[in-house]
């Protein structure tokens, strides 16, 4: 074990500020966090932060509450980016179809587990599922891969806010 030579002391906000963007960024395209069946809000704010954070977009559905629910939920200074979706499943198809890897976060026997999931190394869609029912089965049969993450505790899942941003992270290649 090193030893520390030091107090640990958390980075003054003045210098993380500089070592961010300084502006809005336009379309990331090359990776897009896809909750297209939200059905919480606050999700969907969590989801925008990790988006800017690893340089990703947020694919969502034109829901009538949506956009007041990324309004809310975004505490950042300058929006990020956002496609809107008005179909789905026929998004996804044409995504595949453009040659984009589209990869299903979602518990699911034929998953790869996270620590065994490459960074996206071509434009890629994390497609992350509703809140109670997962992702719908017509959308499952879209996906080119599905990735799970491992747990080892009482719950059935993770909250989706989480294990979108957990994937992301790995995909964007920052863990
Ligand atoms: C709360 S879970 C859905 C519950 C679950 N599919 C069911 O049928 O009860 C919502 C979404 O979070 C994501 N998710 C949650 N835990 C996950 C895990 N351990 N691995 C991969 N995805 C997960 C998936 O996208 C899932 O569809």
């Amino acid at each position: 074990m090193t030893a520390r030579t030091g107090a640990i002391r958390p980075r003054p906000r003045r210098e993380l500020r500089r070592s961010r963007r300084r502006r809005r960024h336009s379309c990331w395209d090359h990776l897009i966090a896809a909750p297209l069946w939200p059905l919480h809000g606050a999700n969907l704010g969590t989801l925008l932060r990790t988006c800017d954070a690893v340089g990703a977009c947020l694919a969502v559905p034109r829901f009538r509450w949506v956009p007041e629910a990324l309004e809310k939920g975004n505490t950042l200074r300058h929006p990020s980016c956002v496609h809107w979706v008005n179909d789905p499943l026929g998004w996804l198809a044409r995504q595949r179809e453009d040659g984009t890897r589209v990869v299903g976060v979602e518990l699911a026997d034929e998953a790869v587990r996270l620590a065994d999931l490459p960074p996206a190394r071509q434009r890629t869609v994390a497609v992350l599922g509703h809140e109670q029912y997962g992702i719908p089965p017509d959308a499952l049969d879209l996906l080119d891969q599905a990735v799970e993450i491992p747990m080892v505790g009482t719950g059935h899942s993770l909250n989706v806010a989480v294990a979108g941003s957990l994937v992301l992270y790995k995909l964007a290649g920052l863990l």
